[in-house]
């Protein structure tokens, strides 16, 4: 049973879910409601940390700072030191960014790196142990932006982190399982056990001296104990004995890109998003301007018209994501045109709400004159007005399962985000094109899309999601749950979901959602369903402010997520 804690007086609000909520019990939801300020994050210790920095007068950026490393701490499923991500922000001023640190190519990696002698993919090499692994920007991401908008010292900053570590975190029951789920695998990467493989019951605590010890020398040292340091020739240590690529010449070439936003306007929203080589501001932009003149709000949320609407500009966007996208340091990407409402309305022109468009007779669009891939969100708003929406990943779950003990943290398995050939899928069944394909120094594409949205001029939500490929169209929902059908942003993050990626061509459902009417209709206009039986798609964590000022946050019942404010 949900508990709202509503503690006006004292400050902290907190908000405990558990997985037996249903969806029928969403209706009059509200998430937890704060005055001034909030986090929510994908666990209670490091939503709880992050607002524990805001109580100090620290502002949303020192939060980032304190929030993504508690994660590290105690959500290694998708926190980290050893991957990357992507922040977008709103200063209380009104101007906007977004900051760049993903991982990329090692300098030895090579286009066909991830194939045999045959030609034929090895989809294991890109996605488990050392052959997997990226060069890791989180650390440079923390610390470029404490050195833009940080206003604490890091040592205050990490100090509550570093606590956490020492003492450790409890052990949940969905972490529980999934050590266990994941267990071999991490012997398989490591030839060897390590503390996360080891047996743990829920409710355990767990403790991580050796991430303890990482942190209090990044405090000493900063970014070049990661990049030229100890910690750094430790990690190409592991690696290189574990048959890695990776070298101190890629650490020390590691670079941030503060980027300019996607921009774009939904009716009365202006949406604020990550540019590539994230693909999912230009793809959740592309889907919002070729839905806008459906009256979805008449057609009703989770109807068969909503659904084929959104399905149809879905299957569009993501034909253009595997053809056009890629890194803009690398290809040249037409993202005016792709955002172009003349362009976007023709790629409607084929779609009918008699039948379904099929994907293999649909490509990316033409633009004349072109020639020619498990995360984490959270998203913070602090009592100053400057807002974030940050998300962060290792790609798979643990990322590529390697894991530098002696450090304390996992290493990403970003490389498979990469188009290891053209037209094979990776982890999450994304095709693509040349436009990705690997190059020594080159950031893979990603899905991710924190996303900051004003109203009016004044900030109205921020809101991302983990979730691979699923992550732009459950941020394309939650939107839409909220402008459209005037949920709350608890009831907007909580309803159930669906998603289409172009190929394979299907409507992916979450499991006992939607009626058998609603499906059986879709067979009939020829849509393939797809309701996977143990479905997630996207954990999303958002804010939304309210007409009287004040903040909701949805954290998403699917994990354990928390909200915190005052
Ligand atoms: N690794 C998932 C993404 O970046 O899309």
């Amino acid at each position: 049973m949900r508990k709202l804690v509503y503690l006006f007086t004292i400050i902290l609000f907190v908000s405990c879910k558990n997985s037996e909520d249903v969806v029928s019990s969403v209706a009059a939801e509200r998430g937890v409601i704060a005055e001034k300020a909030i986090v929510v994050s994908a666990r209670k210790e490091a939503s709880a940390i992050g607002l524990s920095i805001l109580q100090k007068g620290g502002n949303a950026f020192d939060a980032m700072i304190a929030t993504k490393m508690a994660l590290a701490v105690s959500y290694p499923f998708a926190g980290n030191l050893g991957g990357g991500g992507f922040m977008v922000y709103r200063t209380a001023n009104g101007e906007t960014g977004a900051l760049d640190y993903r991982e990329k190519a090692p300098l030895l990696s090579s286009k066909n790196m991830y194939l045999d002698e045959d030609g034929n993919v090895l989809p294991q090499k890109s996605r488990l142990g050392a052959m997997a692994v990226g060069v890791p920007g989180t650390v440079a991401g923390i610390f470029e932006t404490h050195e833009r908008f940080g206003s604490m010292p890091i040592a205050k900053i990490l100090e509550p982190v570093i606590q956490l570590a020492e003492k450790g975190f409890v052990i949940t029951e969905k972490q529980q399982r999934n050590f266990i789920k994941y267990r071999q695998l991490f012997f398989e990467a490591n030839q060897d056990t390590i503390l996360f493989a080891r047996t743990y019951a829920e409710g355990d605590t767990l403790k991580n001296p050796a991430l303890a010890k990482t942190l209090k020398r990044l405090v000493k040292n900063g970014r070049a104990e990661f990049y030229e340091g100890e910690t750094g020739e430790k990690m190409v240590n592991y690696l290189q004995e574990k048959g890695g690529i990776l070298s101190m010449e890629d650490l020390e070439e590691y670079h941030t890109h503060w980027r300019d936003p996607v921009n774009v306007k939904f009716k009365n929203l202006n949406i604020i998003s990550m540019p590539p080589p994230s693909s999912g501001g230009i793809v959740l932009g592309q889907i919002l301007k070729m839905i806008e003149d459906f009256p979805l709000d008449e057609y009703g949320h989770n109807s068969l018209k909503t659904i084929q609407v959104l399905t149809e500009a879905e299957r569009r966007a993501y034909a253009d994501r595997s053809f056009y996208l890629g890194d803009p340091d690398y290809v040249d990407i037409p993202v005016d045109s792709l955002l172009s409402s003349g362009y976007l309305d023709r790629r409607m022109n084929t779609f009918s709400f008699e039948k379904a468009t099929p994907s293999s007779s649909l490509e990316h669009g033409k633009i004349p004159g072109y020639e020619s891939d498990e995360t984490t969100h959270f998203s913070i708003v602090d009592q100053y007005g400057n807002a974030i929406a940050v998300t962060t990943t290792l790609n798979g779950a643990y990322g590529s399962k390697l894991y530098v003990e002696e450090l304390g943290f996992f290493l990403n398995n970003e490389m498979d985000d990469f188009s290891s050939k053209p037209g094979f899928p990776n982890m999450f069944g994304l095709i693509g094109a040349e436009a990705n394909a690997i190059a020594p120094g080159k950031k893979m594409l990603s899905s991710m899309t924190p996303t900051i949205i004003e109203k009016n001029g004044e900030f109205w939500m921020s809101v991302g999601s983990p979730g691979g490929s699923t992550i732009i169209t459950s941020v394309l929902q939650t939107i839409l749950n909220v402008s459209e059908f005037d949920m709350t942003m608890q009831q907007a993050v909580n309803a159930p979901r669906f998603h289409h990626q172009w190929l394979p061509d299907e409507i992916l459902f979450e499991p006992s959602a939607f009626s058998e009417e609603i499906l059986g209709s879709l067979r009939k206009k020829g849509y393939n369903i797809n309701e996977g039986e143990s479905t997630i798609i996207g954990k999303v964590d958002a804010i939304l402010k309210l007409p009287d000022g004040r903040y909701e946050g949805g954290a998403d019942r699917r994990g354990d997520d928390a909200a915190v404010g005052f």
